[in-house]
């Protein structure tokens, strides 16, 4: 049975790089979205509707907004309760002091199973219908999650936190050499494309999942680069962490080019981890790999993701939060290097990821001189949106409302935030309609709070929203 959801729609259309979403940004304001059979059927003006949905299911959630699923290419399930966490300092210190005890916590089965639960309660609560989420060290906490991701109708794309070394407040988290291989292996056996047996159709899928490279050995990169040539052609995702922190002599950057004795900390994922940058394995590199953050890249990392295929996980909420600094938007764009947006909580302390394209526009229009750029409010939606699905692999499944594509959508309804109506209905417009719809969207994108999303759908099946 189709339904008809009526409402303003936004949507970045069509397959446009970031620099040409203002083109591809479609504004429908008094639109509709035809879903049958889990698809988008038509997306247009209410008015055109084809007859033959005439007699579809309608719902109305107009003055409301339509807008894609959010995809969240970077979020830490096992950091479900560390949001905010005083580290007493940057990335390394409140790893050690905060962030291992936290994930330790998850050895505990029952622990596990509830902070599953309110890690999806609080994804459907922020629209984040798609997500590559580091998981945790523990095959039961991973079995929970995708046990109750699935339960609860999202997408995801997960595996095991591998760490083979590290400091004492680790312990927990660290299995030996081989334990990490054949973990990671049993966890792409039983979680990977388990609930439709074909990887094209899938909601689940499964990352190989180093840390990062402080977390890992040689040996370790060396097995997992074996371990991924053996499943790439099944559709295995990669993840990790890349040039976060650049403390001079003692943040995570210099420390791993010491310890590795590498030219660049991206030689360490792409097969040249030994001293020298010697070739000492296969590259964990390509189109389903997301490295998160890459605020201090140099030009030549920047080209050999773009190379690649591989995508930017931009994650400006954490960034501030941790004094990482500021990921250059102009030189990073200019790479052609594909970036999405990622909340990468608890690093970041929101979940919802038009909260992250908000950070991102004042990071962004704050970078010094002539690097100081006003991001198009179509680039926002593209990078919390298409630019995420891109990152997944999945654009030709999700991420936009063309004709044929997977109906995640997220409704917002305004009325449920005041501010955001008020900015809605009594911020000042343009006389020029293209103008005025870029207006609006910004201030949607800026002031949306989670109670005002009312609705979340993936493949046009409503979720149950949980407790908020
Ligand atoms: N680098 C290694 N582990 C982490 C983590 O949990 N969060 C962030 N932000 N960076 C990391
Ligand atoms: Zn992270």
């Amino acid at each position: 049975m189709a339904e008809v959801h009526l409402g303003h729609v936004f949507h970045i259309a069509g397959q446009p790089v970031v620099a040409d979403a203002s083109a591809a940004l479609v504004s429908i304001p008094d639109g509709a979205l035809v879903v049958a059979d889990g698809r988008i059927a038509y997306c247009g003006d209410r008015d055109a509707v084809p007859a033959e949905f005439a007699s579809a299911r309608i719902r109305d959630h107009r003055p409301g907004f339509l807008l894609p699923g959010f995809v969240d290419t970077h979020i830490h399930f096992p950091q479900t309760y560390a949001g905010d966490s005083y580290g007493g300092g940057q990335l390394l210190e409140w790893l050690e002091g905060c962030i291992f005890p936290a994930e330790a916590r998850l050895s505990d089965p029952d622990f596990a199973r509830r902070i599953a639960t309110e890690f999806c309660d609080r994804r459907i609560a922020a629209g984040t219908t798609a997500a590559m989420v580091f998981g945790s060290a523990f095959p039961h906490a991973q079995d929970a999650l995708f046990s109750e991701t699935r339960r609860r109708g999202l997408r995801i794309v997960s595996g095991r936190g591998i760490q083979t070394v590290g400091p004492a407040s680790a312990g927990a988290l660290i299995t030996s050499e081989a334990d990490a291989l054949r973990l990671t292996r049993q966890e792409i056996d039983t979680w990977h494309a388990a609930d439709t047996n074909d990887v094209a159709t899938a909601r689940l899928h499964v990352a190989i999942v180093p840390r990062f490279s402080l977390s890992v050995t040689a040996e370790t990169l060396k097995g997992l680069g074996e371990l991924y040539d053996s499943v790439r052609d099944r559709g295995v995702y990669v993840h990790t962490h890349l040039n976060e922190n650049n403390r001079p002599g003692t943040g995570e950057i210099d420390t791993v080019k010491r310890l590795f004795g590498v030219e660049s900390y991206l030689d360490t994922y792409d097969g040249k981890f030994l001293p020298g940058s010697s070739v000492g394995g296969s590259s964990l590199l390509g189109r389903r790999t997301i490295l998160a953050h890459c605020v201090h890249c140099s030009d030549a990392e920047l080209a050999r993701m773009a190379e690649t295929g591989t995508s930017i996980a931009h994650c400006p909420v954490s960034q501030l939060f941790l004094g990482s600094g500021t990921m250059p938007w102009r030189r990073t764009v200019a790479s052609g290097v594909n970036i999405a947006a990622g909340t990468d909580f608890g690093g970041g302390d929101e979940w919802l990821i038009p909260r992250v394209l908000a950070d991102a526009f004042k990071v962004h229009i704050s970078e010094p001189g002539c690097d100081s750029v006003s991001m198009h409010p179509a680039e926002m939606l593209f990078l919390g949106t298409l630019a995420g699905a891109r990152a997944l692999d999945m654009e030709d499944r999700f991420g936009n409302f063309d004709v044929g594509k997977e109906a995640d959508v997220v409704v917002v309804d305004p009325g449920r935030t005041p501010a955001l109506a008020s900015a809605v209905d009594y911020g000042v417009r343009s006389s020029d309609p293209a103008m005025a719809a870029q207006q609006t969207l910004f201030a949607l994108l800026m002031g949306l709070r989670e109670p005002a999303i009312s609705e979340v759908y993936v493949q046009g099946r409503r979720l149950d929203n949980g407790p908020r």
